[in-house]
């Protein structure tokens, strides 16, 4: 079965042919980030704009790179939620367009879902030995969340983001610190020259006993440190920025982590995925595989961690047979929740 993904969730225009929801033949992405960095962040309405410029040769390179004609294609899949709503209907009124001329089935596909689908998807000739049930921590610019996943179509959130996401806490520390947008990689790298000991900062929740994560006391915790250091110092010097980078981030990934271990004893997990934006971040690729050998972890390549449309190929044959199928009267839903 020959799917094309379509993903358009937030500001990554997206693209996949996958087969039989396992070998992805091409997954492309035109990404709109140096147009919304000058903001300091995702500018919505520019977002659509961008998207309705960007799907139709984005669909054409996807076809193109996999050697397939829109002919050979036997279902459209594409994200109807959670995400910026403007953005999300320019994905499923094209995806309904596709269905409709095409004569095949439209699946629409939850984003968190697709994501947790990643451990899944090769790029031929590997085997995948990952199976189901799984912990999922899902971090990205909009969520953080711990979800066990039982089977490609349920899902029991356990732990869910309370206010500022993983990615979001790294985006607005980074603008603080003067670094530009998106603040995790640049933070990621920097991090690498900084002392993480230079400031202890505070592990929101690890007190408690639930799994829920919340950054926006850390955040808050970072703009008070660089406020008293300002009044007693003057400015930030490039090494400040380094050390402050590095401590942030290690009491960022230290909490993700604390959490991560609380969740897998409360489900009795045998197998983690860590998948999402952030989950390219270079201390949580490396802590996560230090703290919970022997689980068996599955962290995706970045390719696959970022937003990509290879992660809605891949997740919507297991859907199709379930019956999962939409009309043409589909609409998006920016709220979707995830069950
Ligand atoms: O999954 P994603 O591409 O989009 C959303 O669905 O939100 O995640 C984007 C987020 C951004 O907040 C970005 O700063 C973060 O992922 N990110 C990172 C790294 N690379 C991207 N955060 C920490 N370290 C990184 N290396
Ligand atoms: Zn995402």
């Amino acid at each position: 079965m020959l799917v094309l993904g379509i993903e358009t969730s937030c500001d990554e225009t997206a693209c996949a042919v996958v087969r039989d929801g396992r070998e992805i033949l091409s997954n492309r992405i035109a990404s709109q980030v140096q147009s919304h960095a000058s903001y300091g962040g995702v500018v919505p309405e520019l977002a659509s704009r961008l998207h309705i410029e960007n799907c139709i040769p984005i669909i054409e390179e996807a076809l193109h790179i996999a050697g397939a004609d829109l002919s050979d294609i036997d279902l459209v899949a594409v994200t109807a939620g959670p995400g910026l709503i403007g953005s999300l209907l320019v994905g499923t009124e094209l995806a309904k367009a596709l269905s409709y001329i095409m004569k095949k089935s439209l699946v629409p596909v939850h984003h968190i879902a697709g994501h947790l689908y990643t451990p899944f998807l090769t790029g031929g000739g590997e085997t995948v030995s990952f199976e189901y049930p799984y912990l999922g921590l899902v971090v990205s610019g909009g969520h953080s969340s711990l979800i066990y996943v039982k089977s490609p179509l349920c899902y029991e959130v356990i732990g869910r983001t309370l206010d500022d996401a993983a990615g979001e806490a790294f985006d607005k520390v980074a603008k603080l610190l003067g670094l530009g947008y998106p603040g995790g990689p640049v933070i990621d790298r920097l991090a690498q020259k900084g002392d993480p000991g230079f400031v202890h900062f505070p592990r929101p929740g690890v007190k408690g006993d639930d799994c829920h994560l919340s950054f926006s006391g850390l955040k808050t915790a970072v703009v008070r440190f660089v406020e008293q250091y300002r009044r007693e110092g003057g400015s930030l010097r490039e090494e400040d920025i380094m050390h402050i980078a590095a401590s942030f981030q290690a009491a960022l990934i230290d909490t993700l982590l604390i959490m991560t271990e609380r969740a897998l004893l409360l489900t009795g997990a045998k197998r983690l995925a860590i998948v999402g934006g952030v989950a390219c971040n270079s201390l949580l690729r490396l802590e996560a595989q230090k703290r919970f050998h022997p689980v068996p972890i599955v962290i995706p390549p970045p390719i696959l961690c970022t937003d990509n449309a290879a992660m809605i190929a891949g997740l919507a044959p297991a859907l199709y047979h379930a019956n999962r199928i939409a009309p043409l009267t589909l609409n998006a839903d920016a709220n979707w929740e995830l069950t």
